[in-house]
């Protein structure tokens, strides 16, 4: 079939492929060690759920304003003032279907062929196929395991060109779970500033960082609003994935061409959706610190299962709900286990009957990306498999 050169330039997404042949052989009746999934394993809190089926009960079920409903526009700024110390206007912020989508319709809005966007590896799958969807290039900017995987500034500045358009900074990042300390990411605000350069700081995983880590967001920087795009979720923080609402805070003539793009695309996010998040947003968060304590005690338990299996070295990620072990050793030399991460976790996957994702989807060779958002029974059951399989290679060898 002709399809277009911008729908060719694109691949599904690879986390999504994981999912869908791990949830094939689940269907089968066969038992999977799941660690693919990117998303909390926590019910959406009641209040929340309550607030859409009331929504329902009260006939919201009409189109609303193509940004988003005004009270959920306005709460998202006070939210985001009280959390993160922000300080936006309801016309500086549009309600969007989800996070990714958000992502999207900015890339839309502002990028064209031969423009540059930078992207700190390991990068989320989505990043450079978004960019590449709208014509403009995505260049990597390494990150390391021994620097905690932070973004540095001297980097950032290094890659900018002439071409350079923006930057997408995502901390804590999904997969490597690194976050990039609030002095760094301030000086590289100030690289950006200096080269006229956007600064999309994605915070979906914001609420999720282990001590010493503190949620942080680059618009509580002076003078941060001409140059900072924030892209937020509340799939994450309120264990809402399934629910799609996500939104971007950007200065007010950027929200009114993304709300122009989505008069033409999605119009506005689901109503119902809408009311959710309404409540997400001004109700209480008591149910954040809860699964934030359950997460820090499964990074724990998961880096340290990692660790003692041969062959695999893993750090203590600073936020997010990802383990990111480097597992080159069993990928070179003659007793090697697969050419790369992609065989890698399709082996695992027939032989182990773990479910995880390759670091080569995130740019980073050498590594997994194990989802810790899984119980801790499910945990050791997926340790005891990886220590198997790792293991008996390690005695053939
Ligand atoms: C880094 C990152 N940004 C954005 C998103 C988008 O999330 P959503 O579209 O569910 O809001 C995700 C989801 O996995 C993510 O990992």
């Amino acid at each position: 079939m002709k399809l277009t050169d911008r729908i060719n330039r694109i691949q599904v997404s690879p986390t999504s492929a994981v999912i869908t042949a791990a949830d094939q052989l689940k269907a089968k009746g066969v038992d999977i060690a799941d660690f693919g999934p990117g998303e909390p394993d926590f019910p959406t809190p009641d209040h929340i759920k309550e607030a859409a089926i009331k929504a329902i009960h009260e006939n919201r079920t009409k189109y609303t304003p193509t940004g988003g409903i005004m009270p959920l526009r306005e709460a998202i700024c006070s939210w985001h003032k009280r959390e993160l110390k922000s300080n936006y206007e309801p016309k500086e912020c549009v309600v969007s279907v989800g996070g990714k989508h958000a992502i999207f319709n900015v890339a839309s809005v502002l990028l064209q062929a031969g423009e540059e966007v930078l992207i700190p590896a390991p990068y989320w799958v989505s990043f450079p196929d978004i960019v590449k969807y709208t014509g403009a290039t995505p260049v990597y900017v390494q990150t390391s395991v021994q620097d905690g995987f932070a973004v540095r500034a001297e980097a950032i500045e290094k890659a900018i060109t002439p071409k350079t358009r923006l930057l997408i900074l995502n901390s804590p990042s999904n997969p490597s779970g690194g976050v990039t300390p609030p002095d760094e990411y301030k000086r590289i605000l100030a690289v950006c500033k200096k080269n006229n350069v956007w600064l999309m700081g994605d915070e979906c995983y914001s609420h999720f960082t282990y001590d010493p880590h503190q949620p942080f967001s680059i618009a509580s920087a002076k003078d941060s609003k001409d140059n900072v795009i924030i892209i937020g979720s509340v799939s994450k923080t309120f264990a809402m994935t399934g629910w799609r609402i996500g939104y971007t805070l950007g200065p007010a003539a950027l929200i009114q061409a993304l709300i122009k793009l989505q008069s033409q695309s999605t119009s506005n996010p689901t109503s119902i959706a809408q009311y959710a998040a309404l409540a997400a947003m001004t109700g209480t968060m008591d149910t954040v610190p809860v699964m934030l304590a359950e997460y820090a005690k499964r990074r724990k338990r998961i880096v340290e299962g990692l660790n003692a299996i041969p062959g695999v070295k893993c750090a203590q990620p600073g936020g997010a709900f990802y383990a990111f072990p480097d597992v080159s050793a069993h990928l070179s030399g003659p007793h090697a286990l697969a050419k790369d991460t992609t065989e890698l976790a399709t082996l695992l996957l027939d032989k182990a009957r773990v479910a995880l994702v390759g670091g080569d989807a995130f740019g980073a060779p050498g590594y997994l990306r194990i989802s810790y958002a899984t119980s801790l029974d499910r945990i050791e059951e997926g340790l005891r498999r990886l220590d198997r399989f790792f293991s008996r290679a390690e005695a053939a060898a």
